[in-house]
C-alpha cells in the first residue's frame, strides 16, 4: 500500500467508527501532535493536553501545516476541497493545558517525557479521573507498559500504542499487550488503528517491542563505527540506503528523531535487557550533553539550516 492510499484510507474509515469517538492525547511533542492529527482526519474528536502553553502554540502550527500536505495529497489542485479537508480535521482538535479537560475521552494516549516515574504519575491521575469506559494508552517506546500501568486499578483496560515519527505517514502501529489488557481493549485497540488507516502489529511487553529492540542495536553500532572514525556518517548513511533500500541512513534517522530520544532508548533497553550493545555511547552522551539533538535543535550529526 502506499503513502497515498493510507492517507486516503484515514480519511474515508472515519464513516465506519465504532467504539473510539473521542481522543486525547497527552503531551504536544512532535508524537502527540501527529497522533492528534491521525485522529481528528478520521473524524474523531481529540483534545491534545501539555502543561506547556507554547507546545501547544507549535503543535497547531504543525498540524496546521500537516493537515495542508495531506489535503493537497487526496484533494490535488481543488482548493475549495482542500480548505474544508483542513478547516474539518482542525475544528475536531481542542487542545488545553490542563489534564481534566481531556479525562472525558474514549481512548486517552500519554505521549509525553519517556521518564517511568512521570509517566506512572500521570496514569494513576487518569486512571482516577476518567470515566469508567475510557482505555488508557502509553506511546512509550521502550518503557515496560506493565511497569508504567502498575499502580492503576484498570489494567485491563491500558495497553501500548507505539507510533513512528512521522506519525502521519509511517503506516505502522505497535499494539502493546500487557499482561492483563482483555481482549475487548486489545481488539479495540486494534479497531482504533485500523480506524486511522494505521497497519498494527501485535507485539508483548518487551523491551524496545519489535521495532526498537532491532533498530537500537543497528544505531548503536552505527555511532559507534561513527566515533571509531571506520567511515564518514554521511558514507555510512548513504551505504544503509543504497544497500538495504532504507529511506533514511541511521545518522539521518537519529538526527531525525532526535538524539536524545536515541539516548535515553538505548538507556532503558540496557537497564531492562542487560545487554552490551545497548551500553552507552561516549559520541552521543557528549553531543546530548551539548544540546546537539539533532533537526529540532539545529544541529546534531549534522548540521541543519533554521
Ligand atoms: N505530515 C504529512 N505529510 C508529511 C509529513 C508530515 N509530518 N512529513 C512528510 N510528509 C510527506 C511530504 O509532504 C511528502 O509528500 P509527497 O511525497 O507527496 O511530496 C512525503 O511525505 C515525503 O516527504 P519529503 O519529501 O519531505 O521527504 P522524504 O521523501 O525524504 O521523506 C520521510 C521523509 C517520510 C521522513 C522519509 O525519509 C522516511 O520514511 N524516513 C524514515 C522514517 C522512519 O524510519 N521513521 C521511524 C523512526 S523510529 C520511531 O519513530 C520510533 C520512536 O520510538 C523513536
Amino acid at each position: 500500500m502506499n503513502k497515498l492510499s493510507v492517507l486516503t484510507r484515514a480519511f474515508s474509515s472515519s464513516s465506519s467508527l465504532n467504539a473510539v469517538k473521542t481522543v486525547t492525547v497527552v503531551g504536544g511533542g512532535l508524537m502527540g501532535s501527529g497522533i492528534a492529527q491521525v485522529a481528528a482526519q478520521a473524524g474523531q474528536n481529540v483534545t491534545i493536553v501539555d502543561l506547556k502553553l507554547e507546545l501547544l502554540e507549535k503543535a497547531w502550527t504543525s498540524i496546521e501545516q500537516n493537515l495542508t500536505r495531506v489535503a493537497k495529497k487526496v484533494h490535488k489542485d481543488d482548493a475549495a476541497k482542500i480548505e474544508t479537508f483542513v478547516q474539518d480535521a482542525a475544528s475536531r482538535i481542542k487542545v488545553s493545558t490542563k489534564v481534566e479537560d481531556g479525562v472525558n475521552a474514549d481512548l486517552i494516549i500519554e505521549a509525553i517525557v519517556e521518564k517511568l516515574d512521570v509517566k506512572q504519575e500521570l496514569f494513576n491521575k487518569l486512571d482516577l479521573l476518567a470515566p469508567e469506559h475510557t482505555i488508557l494508552a502509553s506511546n512509550t517506546s521502550s518503557i515496560s507498559i506493565n511497569a508504567i500501568g502498575a499502580g492503576i486499578k484498570r489494567k485491563d483496560r491500558f495497553g501500548g500504542l507505539h507510533f513512528f515519527n512521522p506519525v502521519p505517514i509511517m503506516r505502522l502501529l505497535e499494539v502493546i499487550k500487557g499482561d492483563q489488557i482483555s481482549e475487548q481493549t486489545y481488539q479495540t485497540m486494534m479497531e482504533w488503528g485500523k480506524s486511522i488507516g494505521k497497519t498494527c502489529i501485535t507485539c508483548k511487553d518487551t523491551p524496545g517491542f519489535v521495532v526498537n529492540r532491532l533498530l537500537g542495536p543497528y544505531s548503536a553500532e552505527a555511532l559507534r563505527m561513527y566515533e571509531r572514525g571506520d567511515a564518514k556518517a554521511e558514507d555510512i548513511d548513504l551505504a544503509m540506503k543504497l544497500a538495504c533500500g532504507y529511506p533514511m541512513g541511521p545518522f539521518e534517522l537519529a538526527d531525525y528523531t532526535g538524539l536524545d530520544t536515541k539516548k535515553a532508548i538505548l538507556g532503558v533497553m540496557l537497564e531492562a535487557t542487560g545487554d552490551p550493545v545497548f551500553r552507552p555511547i561516549p559520541v552521543l552522551d557528549r553531543l546530548v550533553e551539548e544540546g546537539k539533538l539533532g533537526r529540532k535543535s539545529g544541529e546534531g550529526i549534522y548540521k541543519y539550516e533554521k
